[in-house]
């Protein structure tokens, strides 16, 4: 933490009843501040409200720095423009997880640890025949993670042990074979197993594409693209799905089960499930003739519970800054394969009526993340329904690092936020022969 700079206020005052009371400001190494109210309930009897926790800092964290005015994202203090454009996603997994880029020995020695690690126990194989034909892989993969820690009951011995660190490996070897055995179940196909002598993101596209009759390589510039992918979602400070793995970690849970919890958080069409809602969207005003002026006139009307998917942030009040870099890499796989999307074209004229209307510019609703996502996505041939799964892939070095500075912090205790209840007061019994319908049912 800095000290306030001079001028800078080092607490805040808060009067409640005619009391003054002090609340000490935290600086970060980027100069946020906050007001630390660690103690206020005990000194003043009163808690602060914040539905969404728009306002409130759940930890100090030397992770990930976002700057949402500015369009920063720096991950250990490295640019992610220079991460995409210098690093791997694995190197930038291990920045993540362990506080620095590895050198030539750690590197090598972390991703031969991952590549040893790919498979899966055949009895998890067979579970897949349990899932329906239709499931949705996102349901797939987070049961699957969950049951890892059937397989590794290692796992539940709590703290940073040598234990943490192959389940660290396991999960990143790991989900890229749940995820791509998810996808060959839906499409009827034999499995693919990991190939050894591949890279991380070359292998998951063997293991997504190829079939057991004939040869696969994938093309090196797609790789490479899905490496770029992998690393844009790596990590974003205390998102909702970070926050469920931090809030379930707290309570001592191991590594699988925190990580399943934060795949199902990731799932919603406001989170990670946008990017699949983005596709979704495109496609409907494709085949509504792109009528691309109806759609955002729509997402103005508060009636017509219609989101623009892939626009607006909680955090980025300009554009996000990984959006701007997706867009780069679409425009330049898209040329490579030749390929000229409709949905990219509506996409494109989507941002840009939206960037020039009145109540976009207000909000300061700027494509994220997720908008320009699925069109590359689906360029390299994933499908739309993989679209979040291949978020969570990405996502994950970013979960486990979150969850391991939560472990190894001195003051680490378990999540349990307060409310300020607002129901019925103290009231008798009534016998049920002398009750009246319940109201709530009866409007319902
Ligand atoms: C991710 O947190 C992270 O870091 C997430 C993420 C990560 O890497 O982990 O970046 C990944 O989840 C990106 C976001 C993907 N979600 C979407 O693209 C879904 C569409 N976007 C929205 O639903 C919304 O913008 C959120 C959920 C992203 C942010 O919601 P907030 O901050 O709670 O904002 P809000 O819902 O309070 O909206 C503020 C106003 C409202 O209008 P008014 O009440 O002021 O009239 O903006 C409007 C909203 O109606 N609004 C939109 C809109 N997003 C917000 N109106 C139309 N289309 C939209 N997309």
């Amino acid at each position: 933490m800095q000290e306030s700079t001079q001028g800078e206020s080092k607490t805040a005052q808060l009067i409640i009843d005619g009391t003054t009371y002090e609340l000490p400001i935290v600086v970060g190494s980027e100069n946020e501040r906050g007001i630390d109210i660690r103690n206020l309930r005990s000194a003043t009897g009163c808690i602060t409200l914040d539905p969404g926790y728009g306002n409130t800092g759940a930890c100090t964290s030397d992770i990930t720095f976002l700057n949402g005015e500015k369009g920063i994202l720096r991950h250990r203090g490295y640019a992610i423009e220079d991460l995409c454009e210098q690093g791997t996603f694995l190197e930038t997994a291990y920045l993540l997880i362990y506080g620095d880029l590895p050198d030539e020995t750690q590197n090598e020695e972390f991703v031969t640890d991952i590549t040893r690690h790919t498979l899966i126990h055949e009895n998890l194989r067979h579970v897949f025949q349990g899932f329906p034909l239709k499931a949705h892989p996102m349901a797939i993969i987070s049961s699957m993670v969950c049951s890892l820690s059937a397989f590794y009951q290692e796992s539940y011995d709590w703290g940073d042990t040598q234990n943490t660190d192959i389940t660290i490996r396991r999960l990143i070897a790991k989900l890229p074979t749940i995820a791509a055995f998810a996808f060959k179940k839906s499409c009827g196909q034999p499995f693919i197993y990991p190939d050894n002598s591949l890279r991380y993101s070359a292998n998951l596209l063997k293991m997504l594409f190829g079939v057991p009759c004939e040869s696969y390589e994938a093309d090196p510039d797609e790789a490479a693209a899905l490496d770029q992918l992998l690393i844009l979602h790596a990590d974003h400070e205390q998102n909702c799905s970070t926050s469920t793995v931090r809030l379930v970690g707290s309570s001592r849970a191991n590594l699988y089960a925190a990580i399943s919890a934060a795949i199902s958080a990731l799932w919603g069409p406001l989170h990670g499930g946008a990017n699949q809602a983005v596709l979704e969207m495109l496609q409907r005003i494709h085949d509504d003739g792109s009528k691309v002026e109806k759609y955002v006139e729509l997402a103005k009307d508060k009636d017509a519970d219609f989101r623009l998917m892939g626009f607006g942030h909680r955090v980025y009040k300009n554009f996000d800054p990984r959006a701007r870099i997706i867009k780069k890499t679409c425009d330049r796989i898209l040329e490579k394969m030749g390929v000229s999307d409709p949905l990219l074209d509506i996409a494109m004229e989507l941002e840009e009526a939206a960037l020039r209307d009145e109540y976009f510019v207000e909000r300061k609703l700027y494509p994220n993340v997720d908008f320009y996502s699925g069109i590359l996505y689906r360029a390299l041939g994933i499908p739309t329904e993989m679209f979040t799964v291949m978020f969570a892939i990405g996502r994950l070095p970013g979960w486990i690092a979150q969850w391991r500075e939560m472990i190894l912090a001195p003051d680490m205790r378990i999540g349990r936020p307060r409310q300020i209840y607002n129901g019925p007061v103290a009231r008798p019994f009534v016998p049920l022969a002398k009750r009246g319908p319940c109201p709530a049912r009866s409007a319902g």
